[in-house]
């Protein structure tokens, strides 16, 4: 089962990196894990922001979050965007990857101002998760969530 699933793994990561790239690539990333989760953070303060929406969003920290019930207690992992604002983040789990997408999302806490200066210097990003293969997910479009006020 765990050897199953790396090999739809590494074909999983060729597949996405030869879409990307447009060209085969010459030596496929392998990456061990039971679950990946890649995609684009924009620099803008929209909702449901897919890839191309906005420009992206360089040295953005990606924090996944998950529901402490039932198991899920543990299963987080952070990742940097690179200088495209994408981000790709690794993890193995003894969560069914089925239920990765309902329990966890995606939150950028990086404030948008850092990549923008005309854009809030407050709040964060946030998507939930979609599964595109079986155990790549990627983000179904950040939105923008206004920081809480801190006078009540
Ligand atoms: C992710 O980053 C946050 C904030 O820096 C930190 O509190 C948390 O422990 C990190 N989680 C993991 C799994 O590295
Ligand atoms: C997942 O577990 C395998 C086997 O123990 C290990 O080789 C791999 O580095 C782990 N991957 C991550 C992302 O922790
Ligand atoms: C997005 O940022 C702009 C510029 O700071 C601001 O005028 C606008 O109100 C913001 N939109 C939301 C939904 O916060």
């Amino acid at each position: 089962m765990a050897s199953k699933r790396t090999l739809l793994l590494v074909i999983a990561v060729a597949v996405a990196s030869m879409v990307a790239s447009g060209a085969p690539p010459v030596q496929p990333p392998r990456i061990q894990a039971d679950v990946i989760v890649m995609g684009f953070v924009p620099c803008n303060n929209g909702t449901s922001m897919r890839t191309g929406s906005a420009p992206g969003f360089a040295g953005a920290v990606v924090q996944l979050q998950c529901a402490a019930d039932d198991g899920g207690a543990g299963l987080a992992a952070n990742a940097t965007t690179d200088g495209k604002g994408r981000f790709r983040m690794a993890l193995n789990t003894t969560v069914a990857p089925s239920s990765v997408a309902s329990r966890c999302d995606l939150v950028v806490g990086t404030p948008l101002a850092s990549c923008n200066a005309a854009l809030p210097a407050a709040g964060t990003l946030h998507s939930n998760l979609r599964l595109i293969a079986s155990m790549v997910f990627f983000p179904q479009g950040f939105s923008y969530a206004a920081a809480a006020s801190s006078t009540d």
